[in-house]
């Protein structure tokens, strides 16, 4: 019987071969990037949103297999949320769906990046076309992922 470790590592790796809502969207509501200081690998995400929620969400760029899980799990949680609850997402929220609850420090920033860099989309969002002055909080959250 396979124990819990080796399920999310066969989690992980399935995802880094077979990424969900890899790709990038024509002309989107929103898109930021950032890269890992570390490694250079970086992210792309661009949405799109509609009704308040994220209609459509979609990833691009290069990083290692926990980057690419995370990137993936992250899309997954977010597609369909208002912007409400993906503001309310947390580093647990992506980290434990793929039990990297322990992970070590040097791999903490893989597995943050996408989640970094929603973060800075959404707060992009909301300080662009929505106006809203509460937006910097979310902008503080993003710098202290990592
Ligand atoms: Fe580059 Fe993990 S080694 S994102």
């Amino acid at each position: 019987m396979s124990s819990n470790a080796d399920i999310y590592h066969e989690m992980i790796v399935e995802y880094s071969r077979h990424p969900s809502n890899f790709g990038k969207i024509e002309n989107p509501d929103v898109t930021y990037h950032d890269s890992n200081p570390l490694c250079g690998d970086s992210i792309d995400i661009f949405m799109n949103i509609n009704d308040n929620k994220v209609s459509d969400i979609k990833f691009h760029g290069r990083g290692c297999a926990i980057c690419m899980a995370c990137s993936s799990v992250m899309t997954e949680i977010v597609k369909g949320k208002t912007i409400d609850d993906v503001k309310k997402i947390q580093k647990d929220d992506i980290l434990g769906e793929l039990g990297l609850q322990n992970l070590q420090a040097v791999r903490i920033k893989c597995a943050l990046l996408s989640l970094k860099v929603l973060k800075y989309a959404i707060y992009t969002y909301l300080a662009n076309h929505l106006n809203d002055t509460n937006a910097d909080a979310l902008k503080q959250e993003a710098s202290a992922l990592y």
